[in-house]
């Protein structure tokens, strides 16, 4: 067993030495050794966790008062987790875990203010719980103009720069856990991202240009790229972190495209769509599957491992340069 001092961890000093010691793996990438399920396309999260009784454990899930989010909460505390749920005020963290049964402990974690971030993490921190699974959940999706927080392309903030921050202060609580998984919410539209450079690092602001969907996929290879480096950093620990894509799903993350109108819930499903218990079924599996013990560093779809396509998913320079550059932008909260 490998001990590694959490603050040089994030900070990345001993890691540097650690890795040295490590064979060179591409992240995401060399699946055929990875337990592969039957489940596919329709597999709900209900069926997934079906004979998994997650009594003991405590989860954390951000966005759990809507559609992914909130299946995934309430199929796991169903099976006797606890969850702690987080929305971005009270009143939704509150109506959401009092409408599921099980044991749910509601907080605020407002993405776009970091204040809100670090208040998330102490009161976490205070229910004095190691965290089995940390769940970053939450999202927005391709806002038709551009938006900013901190200087910053919105997108990016929530997606992946407020669960970055709310990780990295999580990260004793998720190290306290006998296996502590992290699951973080990506897309495939990481395709979208940037072909040449996929993190705009001179564009984060997204004034230099601004596409909807370019910007979407370029959170979202971020959120891929952050699990394998905390995969990298992680490794030989008990600590795993995977990225997922639900599927096209029929939720809210289209609201932005509708003018900031609610789906009309008798729309129909359109091809190739999944409804939510189905879209919940690969982020509960790769949060709670026995057989994923160990397992760090892949990006699942429909419940198995998928090697993703292109240069970016696996450019670990690419990775370890989003860390640092996340690091400098939240500094001033991490501590
Ligand atoms: N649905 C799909 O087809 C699909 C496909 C690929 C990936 N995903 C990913 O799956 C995840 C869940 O999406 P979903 O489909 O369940 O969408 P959703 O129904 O729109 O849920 C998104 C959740 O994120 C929360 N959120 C939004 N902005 C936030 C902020 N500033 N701070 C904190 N929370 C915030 C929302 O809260 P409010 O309700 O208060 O706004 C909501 O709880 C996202 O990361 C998304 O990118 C979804």
């Amino acid at each position: 067993m490998i001990t590694i001092n959490r603050r040089e961890l994030i900070l990345g000093t001993s890691v540097i030495g650690l890795n040295t010691l490590l064979p060179p793996r591409s992240w995401a990438g060399g699946i055929d050794d990875i337990p592969r399920s039957d489940y596919g396309f329709a597999t709900t999260a209900e069926e997934v966790a079906a004979n998994i009784d997650l009594t003991g454990k405590t989860v954390f899930i951000s966005g759990c008062n809507s559609g992914l989010g909130y299946e995934s909460m309430r199929v796991m505390a169903d099976r006797g987790a606890h969850v702690i749920g987080a929305a971005r005020n009270m009143e939704k963290a509150v109506t959401s875990c009092e409408s599921i049964e099980g044991k749910t402990t509601p907080v605020v974690c407002e993405l776009t203010d970091f204040d809100s971030v670090v208040a998330c993490s102490e009161r976490v921190k205070s229910l004095d719980e190691p965290i089995d699974i940390l769940m970053n959940n939450a999202g927005i999706m391709a806002l038709p103009k551009l938006e900013q927080v901190y200087g910053l392309e919105k997108q990016f903030v929530v997606n992946h720069l407020g669960h970055f921050l709310l990780t990295n202060l999580l990260l004793s609580r998720v190290e306290a856990a006998s296996e502590g998984r992290i699951v973080v919410m990506s897309s495939i539209g990481y395709r979208n991202a940037p072909k040449k450079e996929g993190i705009q690092f001179d564009n984060l602001s997204g004034e230099k240009s601004y596409s909807p969907f370019v910007a979407y996929g370029q959170t979202k290879l971020a959120n891929a790229l952050f699990a394998f480096e905390l995969a990298r950093r992680y490794e030989g620990t008990s600590v795993a972190a995977n990225a997922v894509h639900p599927g096209f799903v029929a939720t809210e993350l289209g609201r932005h495209m509708r003018g900031g109108k609610p789906r009309d819930p008798d729309e129909p499903l359109r091809k190739g769509f999944k409804t939510t218990d189905q879209g919940a079924s690969t982020q509960v599996y790769v949060a709670i599957e026995p057989a994923l013990k160990g397992v760090s560093g892949y990006y699942f779809e429909d419940c198995n491992p998928v090697e993703p396509t292109g240069p970016h998913m696996h450019d670990t320079e690419l990775a370890a340069k989003l860390w640092q550059v996340s690091e400098e932008l939240t500094a001033d909260y991490l501590s």
